[in-house]
């Protein structure tokens, strides 16, 4: 049987993880696979899609900045995309590329496997409202939570966010944060504050409760300085590397046909790498 083969597209797509990521997985299962990086201009992207059939492909990863007009472009999609809005998986079925989003799944099972029993909370606070928070509130929605809480600096753009969700989603401007800490049985960061050597913090966590859970979805550093403080004031935290980890499962498993493990060992290669 011939190679079976997939890719990541982005632009630029040097510094993606998923071809490590997946290399590993192709390594450990033994499957006779390749997982190629590709750059693709903005320009060129929906023809890049528009032509897999045939192509030797049989699905990829879409990454910044292409996961929107991967969105338009399929000809079908799941509904995690469809709640998402954007596409960051691909896939031939019948002739037809067909797109679907796993970072809301990647978001979940970073946490059932960090932190089980974070399905059985109630409220959330989510901070930020980027790409990165819709896919953050939609799976906190399906975990069941009963409220959510967005907030931003921008207000307006919490508020349209919290349009597309309904009544258990409120947005908020940043200075709400302090009197929605007290009430939060889960925090999550969407923001970029603390990446890359970045020391603010996007909340005060000593107004948290001491069974708050707090997640970061930066993971550059590992542990962010919200992530440190949470810790510090004896918080139980979740860094964001396992969410890139879980995301790439789905694809994998679709494209490949075995179900791959997220492991230690998988982290630790990724974790030299950043
Ligand atoms: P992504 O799609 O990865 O989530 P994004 O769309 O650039 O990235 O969103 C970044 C988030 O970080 C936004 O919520 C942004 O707030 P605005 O919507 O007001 O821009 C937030 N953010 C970035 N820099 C910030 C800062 N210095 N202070 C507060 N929030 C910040």
């Amino acid at each position: 049987m011939a190679e079976i083969r997939a890719f990541v597209c982005g632009h630029p797509v040097a510094h993606s993880r998923s071809p490590l990521i997946h290399g590993h997985w192709l390594k450990e299962l033994g499957i006779d696979g390749s997982y190629e990086r590709i750059d693709i201009a903005p320009s060129d992207i929906r023809a890049f899609i528009a032509g897999l059939p045939g192509s030797g492909f049989v699905g990829g990863n879409v990454t910044i900045p292409h996961k929107e007009a991967a969105f338009e472009t399929v000809s079908r999609r799941d509904g995690e995309a469809e709640a998402v809005g954007a596409v960051n998986t691909l896939w031939i079925e019948n002739g037809k590329v067909c797109g679907g989003n796993t970072d809301a799944i990647g978001f979940a099972a970073n946490l059932d496997d960090r932190a089980p029993g974070w399905r059985e909370r109630d409220r959330a606070l989510v901070l930020g409202a980027g790409g990165a928070a819709r896919a953050v509130v939609h799976a906190i929605l399906s975990a069941g939570y009963t409220r959510v809480d967005i907030t931003n600096r921008t207000r307006a753009r919490a508020q349209e966010l919290a349009d597309l969700f309904g009544a258990r989603v409120r947005a908020h401007g940043n200075e709400a944060v302090d009197t929605l800490l007290p009430a939060a049985d889960l925090v999550v960061n969407t923001t970029s504050l603390g990446m890359d050597g970045d020391v603010s913090l996007p909340a005060d966590v000593a107004a948290l409760p001491d069974h708050a859970l707090v997640t970061d979805i930066v993971y550059v550093p590992l542990e962010t300085p919200f992530l440190k403080a949470a810790s510090e004031r004896g918080l139980k935290t979740v860094d964001g590397l396992g969410m890139l980890l879980h995301q790439a499962v789905p694809g994998f498993e679709r494209w490949f046909g075995k179900r791959p493990a997220v492991t230690q060992q998988l982290r630790d290669l990724v974790i030299a790498d950043l």
